[in-house]
């Protein structure tokens, strides 16, 4: 396993325990990709995966090879722009004359142990031992340009992952106009693309689609990875399931405006090309500075999607999340948002906390309206100043709250400022703006330039004093708008197509400050929900509001789609009261447990109005969750019904890694009368165990597996569910 270099073919074998993905360098020095995929052991072979061939005189090529070497007929690790590869390309970089012709040729490369860093970016951790780095070097034939193509290899997790620095080494400066983090071409092939798509409070959801030909465009230019799409997709076999099949995955550890092409080629060959989105980036290089590119990360099962999963899962936890919370079983917390919006004070919250605290919640999380004078949406922002008329004294609050066996979290919208503050007031400089421009509002707010380092340094002063005065252990870390005007007044024009990656790069600056300061401060990203849930983010916040539609029936779509990538302990999963305050639905408690029960658990209402029914019910299903979480947290995650589509009866395992317990939640959409008889196969135990179910029943693992769980307990009602603990004999 690992990365291998044969010299005498200019080979390189980058191995993986079940994968294999090789490229070699030809005779014109371009790096040609020959394979990714399932794991082979005979690398010479792989040889014969140059499927370049001459073709007609369309296709340009160097005057000195044939037209098989034109840059549109080869399968390439990388591609410029202008010089004959007219698929989407992984760079388009401008001369200081307008020349933008950009190709690059293999010069050296060198091979390490460990893992490559990105200079202020977050990007995979990993001891020296858990991952090889090949960076292979190439120039452009004019010198414009030195890229470094950094690979890392993780075996245990089946994934690659990738970045690319260039290096002006031209006298003049140079315009980048597209830096891609990897292009990824397969030499044949023929998939369906899975994409999640969304809104606000509907994020997330999964479609698959026949890769055709022409571009198809994953983007998103709202200064977010955003509510509509998400820095993701597999390529999946056309026959590939949830549970087999070739399905390959790419996601981008980045969190600010991204693409990711997918594009059928004339020659039918699939290309993959993700990074910032270049529609709205560039960069301006002075000779001898660098950029870097976010990382991407390449995963391939051979096991369906949730083999993919499983493995973006383990290394999600193992080298993209804190390694101080990845794995540990978070405080159930209950969120006043939903239970108060901005009607509270000091004596409400200490009446909720009293009774959360009495039915086993373990922190309280004030959310929105504690500072300046913010009653509504249309204040404040900016003035992270605890509102005393409302709260009295902050720090009494607090130690009250935690002497009842509660920690406290709070709420920050770190980027944002509202028109009416005195932040505003004192610094309308620091927004977001193009001069001239009618400045756009959205929820009644401006963004801050977070470009600009002056606005990062005092956002992080602000929040730092209010943590250090009082006893915050979790930040709920929001952003509630898309961007516009994108413009900031501290740079010259020729940077102004750097303002958006300048701004999330200082958004990441902050957090880590954050993290460097509270070690152990638990961070709970949002936006608006799950608009900004990436592996970017996830790298500083180990958690993420996944949606604000806290419907369980909404929620059944967004997790499945959320968990295609992302483990189901990142996604922020709360009980809230019925009728739904999004959807209006009306849906059994037990369900809305059971859904929140999925991710990390917590509620999202007033205790002390619910009845004493579903009080009893919260104290079960804290229970459950102190007796089954470590499953949600540490296991391997089974959607056992396809993410792709709405189906009447949807379910989800977790099976422990030791595969002698495992939690099974099932969930009726709809009670269709005289329905089928309905029975779901489990996946992931040991054939030959037999497990209780915890009703007096006990099924061999395979009987579960491959007959199936019957489900005839299932009532026959909208929104009915079976929550299922199984455990070995
Ligand atoms: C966003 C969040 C909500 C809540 C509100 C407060 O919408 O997603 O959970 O915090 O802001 O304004």
């Amino acid at each position: 396993m690992g990365i291998e270099y044969f010299a005498s073919k200019r080979l390189f074998v980058l191995s993986t325990t079940h994968t294999t993905y090789a490229f070699y360098i030809n005779a014109m020095n371009v790096p040609v990709h020959l394979y990714y995929g399932r794991h082979v052991s005979d690398n010479a072979e792989l040889l014969a995966m140059d499927f370049s061939a001459d073709r007609p005189a369309f296709s340009p090529h160097p005057e000195k090879g044939k037209s098989r070497d034109s840059n549109e007929v080869l399968a390439l690790e990388f591609s410029g722009d202008n010089s004959g590869d007219f698929r989407v390309t992984g760079v388009r970089v401008v001369g200081e004359n307008g020349d933008s012709a950009s190709d690059a040729f293999y010069t050296t490369h060198r091979m390490k142990k460990g893992k490559y860093a990105i200079p202020g970016l977050p990007a995979a951790h990993a001891a020296q031992s858990e991952a090889e780095t090949l960076e292979l070097e190439l120039e452009d034939s004019c010198a414009k340009a030195r890229y470094i193509l950094y690979y890392s290899v993780f075996d245990d997790e089946d994934v690659i992952t990738r970045a690319v620095r260039i290096i002006n080494i031209s006298d003049g400066p140079v315009r980048l106009e597209r830096m891609m983090s990897a292009q990824i071409d397969f030499p044949v092939g023929d998939y369906d693309l899975l994409s999640f798509h969304g809104s606000w409070a509907r994020e997330r959801h999964a479609e698959r689609l026949p890769l055709g030909h022409g571009v198809r465009s994953i983007r998103s230019c709202r200064g977010a990875s955003s509510h509509a799409s998400n820095p993701c997709v597999a390529l999946m076999a056309h026959d590939a399931t949830e549970m087999f099949g070739d399905v390959y995955g790419f996601a981008l550890v980045y969190s600010g405006n991204f693409a990711i092409e997918a594009e059928l080629g004339q020659y039918d060959t699939p290309r993959i090309t993700l990074g910032i989105d270049p529609g709205s980036f560039c960069w301006h290089l002075e000779p001898g500075e660098d950029f870097y590119t976010p990382e991407a990360v390449l995963g391939y099962s051979a096991e369906g999607l949730n083999g993919l999963s499983r493995n973006f899962h383990d290394f999600v936890r193992n080298h993209i999340l804190n390694a101080y919370w990845s794995r540990q079983i978070r405080p159930i917390l209950i969120n006043n948002w939903e239970a108060t919006y901005f009607d509270f004070n000091a004596d409400k919250l200490r009446e909720i906390g009293k009774m959360s605290s009495e039915l086993g919640i373990e922190m309280l999380v004030l959310d929105d309206g504690w500072f300046g004078k913010r009653d509504t949406d249309n204040c404040s922002l900016g003035d992270w100043v605890v509102n005393q008329e409302k709260l009295g004294n902050f720090e009494t609050l607090v130690s009250d709250l935690n002497r009842m066996k509660l920690k406290f979290g709070l709420w920050f919208e770190p980027e944002m400022v509202s028109p009416d503050s005195d932040l505003y007031r004192a610094h309308p400089e620091w927004t977001l703006h193009t001069p001239g421009r009618q400045k756009m509002i959205g929820r009644t707010q401006y963004i801050l330039d977070f470009s600009r380092d002056e606005v990062a340094d005092y956002i992080y002063e602000a929040i730092c004093k209010i943590l250090s005065t009082v006893n915050v252990e979790y930040v709920k870390w929001d952003m509630n708008r898309n961007m516009t005007e994108v413009f900031s007044a501290a740079l010259p024009p020729e940077r102004q197509g750097e303002v958006a990656h300048r701004y999330i790069k200082n958004v990441y600056r902050v957090l880590a400050r954050l993290i460097q300061a509270f070690p152990h401060l638990l961070i709970e990203g949002c936006s608006g929900g799950g608009g900004r849930f990436d592996l970017g983010m996830l790298y500083y916040t180990p958690q993420i509001w996944c949606s604000d539609d806290s419907d369980a029936i909404e929620r059944l779509s967004i997790q499945a789609g959320t968990s295609c990538f992302y483990p189901a302990s990142t996604m922020g999963a709360h009980v809230s009261v019925c009728p739904n305050h999004q959807t209006g639905r009306v849906t059994p408690f037990t369900t809305r447990g059971y859904v929140a029960q999925c991710g990390t658990f917590g509620y999202e209402l007033d205790p002390t109005k619910l009845s004493e029914e579903d009080r009893m019910l919260i104290r079960e299903q804290i229970a459950t969750y102190h007796r089954s979480h470590d499953l949600v947290v540490e296991g391997d995650l089974y959607r056992l019904t396809p993410c792709w589509k709405t189906n009447p009866v949807e379910g989800m395992l977790f099976v422990g890694k030791a595969k002698r317990r495992a939690m099974m939640v099932i969930v009726r959409r709809q009670a269709v009368p005289c329905g089928p008889n309905l029975c779901i196969k489990l996946a992931g135990l040991v054939p030959e165990l037999r497990y209780r179910t915890g009703d007096g029943h006990s099924f061999y693992g395979d009987t579960l597996m491959n007959c199936g769980y019957p489900l005839e307990k299932l009532e026959q009602r909208d929104g009915a569910s079976l929550l299922v603990e199984l455990e070995a004999e």
